[in-house]
């Protein structure tokens, strides 16, 4: 049993891959064998779900189809029932060809994914995705294995809570109860894990669903799921071992190796060799500093900076000169690119023939050039880039981007490495836009316990014992030791501004509880659907979740969030007020307002250059604005087109009806062959032949 894959008429033989999630067995109808189910087998259209009976052939030799496990043999069928049928698909599904060495026709991957997650169950039956939640259970079950060899224990706390402290926005549901109030569901189930520990449940794991409502980013959704633990009377090396442990586990199902133990460096190490405190370290071109050499230099650019407390810093570029050239460096990268990540300028310099060569090299003394040469370790054909500001956290913000930026660009990145690197001792508070605030959360503990929590200096320098694990520049998880002493987590409060009243409105339960014997403790969470993405190399998270929601957190399938009855918000003691979102009885909402953000990026002058590129059309310059405006109306138009309710419209992928699609590629009538071709400027035996309009 299982669904109609692919189908091929052969005339007197009618073939079909017949698919389930365990695979594709290719069946056989013969009118010989059976007349009655060759005759229904002609009514057959991809998708309809059947019932089979047949008999077990090895296949001609000849016929054998390598692509399919059981490519050796096929089915004879004697009997066939079809169980449901399918409508016409709105895109193809089968991943397999038919016929050994025959292309797919259109690779499923081109569909859109906005159709993809509309039909999401239609996406979940090709192999490939099915393959993705097969591997996802697998990483899961090794996952809940090492945990549990290590005495872990899986305890499940609420999604109906209390705000819960991770910086982002709660998703809030009202208590019909208790009217007027509302649960939080948990950003996080980190106080609940941090009460566990006080309640005695020394090793503490959950794969736990959290929600939070922020920006959404590629690799961030609305609700998530996090592998979360943590355990009492341990310290920092307790957790990089079991997370070192589970994350070598579970990255086993991608045939991927992590080197043990990970490479740590603090977060200062990483801001200044990297720019970022989730360094890619498959790659080097590390930074250097190199104020010390030219701070007496003639190149007034430097002078100026160094004198006003700046600082020079740069990477090296082995052996690129050939491919950066003077233009690349100066026009696109100085003038342009480097300016958009918030420098002023940058300065560089080539080494050809043992000598630094660029349009200010004049201006540095022979000795200095020597010493800059020396510093980067540079050898001919090497692109030395450096980077003057009088901010520090500048400087290694901008090198940051430049070296993520010339790696992609120049592929120095080796696609199959995986560099796991701890990053620990991160800042405990960070200046937010409203004054001091944890980097984060308010529990983890400081470095030291002696600091004045109205020192804003002092605190700004202080370290905590907060660490994150990195993987290839992505951040998979992050935990930290937590407070475990009342006068601490009061110091901390203050340090934040939080008044003793406020701070026990906010977190009083878990204050109270704190004061009745909490034992050291300390923890981390994985992003999994990060880890698994990374583990399967899919382009997104969203490929590794089920049923995920779209960048603008909008869940394409079942049209989530939606509108509720009026009389469920009465019953909740809740009014709809501000952009005019008023019920009309009976027919539903009148007069919302679009909240939505505007689609970004905006059709651009480029964006009609390259399409017209595509169409072969040559676009005048002065109408290039007026595509990129239409295009823009038709974007806008197509986006209020989501709008439409198309619930009960049937699916189509053509407009006119379709006739005779299966027709061969001949003339009907001989006679008219050459009639037909009388103007054809090429022929080729009885083809008109065209040139080839797309090139690969
Ligand atoms: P944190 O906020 O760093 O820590 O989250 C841990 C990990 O969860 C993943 N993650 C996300 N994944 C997908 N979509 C999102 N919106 C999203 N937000 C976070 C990241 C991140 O590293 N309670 C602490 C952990 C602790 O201290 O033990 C916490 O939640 O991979």
């Amino acid at each position: 049993m299982g669904w109609v894959d692919a189908i091929r008429d052969h005339g007197n033989l009618l073939f079909i891959h017949l698919r389930d999630v365990r695979g594709i067995v290719q069946v056989v109808f013969d009118p010989g064998l059976s007349k009655q189910s060759y005759d229904h087998a002609t009514y057959l259209r991809e998708e309809d779900v059947v019932q089979v009976r047949g008999k077990v052939e090895i296949r001609a030799k000849g016929t054998e189809n390598p692509y399919l496990a059981t490519g050796d043999i096929e089915v004879y069928a004697t009997e066939i029932e079809i169980l449901s049928k399918s409508k016409p698909l709105p895109f193809q599904i089968s991943e397999k060809a038919m016929v050994f060495g025959e292309e797919i026709q259109s690779s499923p991957d081109k569909v859109d994914e906005e159709l993809r997650m509309k039909y999401r169950y239609l996406d979940l039956r090709r192999p490939s995705r099915q393959d993705i939640f097969i591997k996802r259970d697998r990483i899961i079950h090794l996952a809940r294995e090492a945990l549990r060899a290590r005495s872990f224990v899986e305890v499940e706390t609420p999604f109906l809570t209390r705000s819960t402290p991770e910086g982002a926005r709660d998703y809030l549901v009202p208590s019909r109860v208790h009217r007027g109030k509302f649960y939080a569901l948990p950003q996080s189930p980190q106080l609940f894990k941090q009460l566990l520990m006080i309640g005695g449940m020394d090793r503490y794991y959950q794969i736990v669903r959290c929600f939070r409502d922020e920006d959404l980013r590629p690799n961030r959704q609305p609700e998530f799921t996090q592998l979360d633990l943590e355990a009492s009377f341990i310290d920092e090396g307790f957790i990089y071992e079991v997370v070192e442990e589970l994350l070598v586990s579970m990255f086993s199902v991608g045939d991927i190796s992590l080197p043990r133990p990970f490479p740590r460096l603090t977060y200062e190490q990483a801001m200044e060799l990297y720019g970022t405190d989730r360094p890619d370290t498959r790659f080097g071109m590390t930074f250097r500093e190199v104020t010390d050499i030219v701070k007496d230099t003639g190149y007034s650019i430097f002078q100026r900076i160094i004198s006003a407390g700046g600082i020079v810093k740069g990477i090296c570029v082995r052996a690129k000169a050939h491919e950066l050239s003077k233009n690349v460096l100066q026009n696109e990268y100085a003038l342009k690119i480097v300016p958009s990540f918030g420098a002023k300028g940058m300065t560089w310099m080539k080494v050809i023939e043992g000598k630094l060569q660029s349009n200010i090299v004049q201006f540095f003394a022979p000795q200095e050039q020597q010493r800059l040469m020396e510093r980067f370790e540079a050898r001919d054909g090497d692109v030395l880039l450096m980077i003057a500001d009088e901010s520090r956290d500048l400087v290694n913000e901008v090198l940051g981007k430049l070296r993520l930026h010339l790696a992609e660009r120049l592929g120095l990145i080796p696609q199959d490495k995986y560099s796991p690197l701890w990053v620990t001792h991160f800042p405990l508070f960070e200046m937010k836009e409203d004054g001091i605030g944890s980097q984060h959360h308010p529990f983890t503990q400081p470095e030291r316990e002696d600091f004045d929590p109205e020192n804003i200096e002092e605190l700004l320098c202080l370290k905590s014992r907060a660490y994150d694990i990195v993987l290839n520049g992505e951040e998979l998880g992050g935990g930290s030791i937590r407070i475990h002493r009342m006068e601490t987590q009061r110091k901390i409060f203050k340090a934040l501004g939080l008044s003793d009243k406020e701070a026990e409105a906010k977190f009083g339960f878990f204050l109270k509880a704190l004061e009745y014997g909490a034992p050291p403790h300390g923890g981390l969470a994985l992003g999994m659907d990060r880890v698994i993405s990374m583990i399967l190399g899919t382009e997104s998270i969203r490929e590794v979740i089920a049923f995920p929601k779209n960048r603008r957190a909008f869940c394409p399938l079942t049209q989530a969030p939606a509108r509720v009855d009026p009389e469920q918000l009465e019953e909740l003691g809740i009014t709809v007020t501000g952009e005019g979102l008023e019920y009309d009885a009976g027919f539903g909402p009148v007069g919302e307002k679009e909240e939505r953000p505007r689609r970004e990026p905006r059709v651009t002058r480029q964006e009609v250059i390259h399409v017209a590129k595509l169409a072969r059309l040559r676009v005048p310059e002065e109408e290039l604005d007026m595509y990129a405006r239409d295009l823009n109306s038709i974007l806008d138009y197509v986006e209020k087109l989501s709008e439409l309710d198309t619930d009960n419209v049937p699916a189509t992928s053509h407009v006119l009806p379709m006739k005779n699609v299966w027709r061969p590629d001949e003339p009907t009538a001989s006679e008219d062959v050459e009639s037909v071709l009388r103007e054809a400027p090429e022929r080729k035996d009885n083809f008109f032949k065209v040139p080839r309009i797309l090139e690969s």
